[in-house]
């Protein structure tokens, strides 16, 4: 695992800077975090766990993997790149947070994207899921992957320039605490067309929910700067892309077991994809 310059660690129980002495992470009052030999760090104390496993599954993991790994998602990927591009300038002294950043692929992609471009910031990918982040360290030993909770990053208070979180669980309070005084939260969330192929088939009645309402992130200083919408119609997904794909989303857990059939029975189908892309600003 690498730790950029730019990325400053905090102890998950005190808060305090964490400095690296070997393969170990020590804070000023002696608790030490052992980097895992898989290149992870573990930073969620068992009182800031629910379960014995948090987030989502080993299964859930690789299915999301095989999913994104096939391509499907690729755009949303430029377009989040495109985005953050627009909007500001990544250099090396720059630290980036993905929040909830699952098994790693976006944050890959942005990687070498900026690699190829001779920029390297320091990039952190957080996860609750333990199997999440051994498979992210697995993707790419450059980045700096934890073991943590959205609802405290283990990041020193306003050393974070941008925090994206990606159809994650933004918690702003504490996104708030860790950014920069000017910093900013790239939302990248489902619209309302997002997957309808597949919902209309595996729901009764399909909802048209719009996107989650920002009042209690402007209560908290952050801005809508800007906003932009993704759409596009997939590739056509065969039997096995659609069982990941429903594996890999919330879909499954709501759906009857009759509209998982039916989704099972599909041979293949092609998918509306619809993202919103959301950048706040903080004025602090
Ligand atoms: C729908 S997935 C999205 C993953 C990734 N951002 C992507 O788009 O591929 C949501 C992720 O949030 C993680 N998660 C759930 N609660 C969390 C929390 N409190 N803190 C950090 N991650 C969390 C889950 O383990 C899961 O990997
Ligand atoms: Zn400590």
């Amino acid at each position: 695992m690498v730790l950029n310059k730019s990325i400053q660690l905090a102890c998950p129980l005190d808060g305090q800077s964490l400095s690296l002495h070997e393969r170990c992470f020590v804070c000023a009052n002696g608790h030490s975090f052992d980097l895992a030999k898989q290149g992870y760090l573990h930073l969620l104390p068992v009182q800031q766990k629910r379960s014995k496993f948090p987030g989502d599954s080993a299964e859930m993991i690789k299915a999301r993997q095989r999913f994104l790994n096939a391509g499907f998602y690729d755009r949303i990927a430029d377009r989040l790149i495109k985005t953050l591009r627009s909007h500001m300038q990544l250099n090396n002294d720059s630290c980036l947070l993905d929040a909830g950043c699952g098994e790693g692929f976006y944050l890959d992609y942005l990687y070498r994207i900026l690699l190829a471009d001779g920029v390297q910031p320091g990039l952190v990918g957080l996860d609750i899921s333990k199997s999440a982040i051994i498979a992210a360290a697995r993707r790419n030993r450059g980045i700096t992957w934890l073991v943590a909770s959205n609802k405290q990053p283990p990041l020193v208070p306003q050393s974070v320039d941008v925090i994206v979180c990606m159809f994650g669980f933004p918690v702003f309070d504490a996104f708030k605490k860790i950014l920069k005084p000017d910093g900013k939260l790239l939302l990248v969330e489902a619209g309302p067309q997002h997957l309808i192929e597949l919902r209309r088939i595996i729901y009764a009645e399909v909802k048209q929910a719009g996107l989650p309402d920002l009042s209690a992130a402007e209560q908290l200083d952050f801005e809508l700067q800007a906003q932009d919408a993704l759409t596009y119609k997939t590739a056509p997904l065969g039997q096995l892309q659609i069982a990941d794909l429903l594996l890999m989303t919330p879909h499954m857990f709501r759906a009857s077991q009759e509209g998982r059939q039916s989704a099972a029975e599909l041979d293949q189908v092609e998918l509306t994809v619809d993202v919103s892309l959301r950048l706040l600003q903080l004025n602090g």
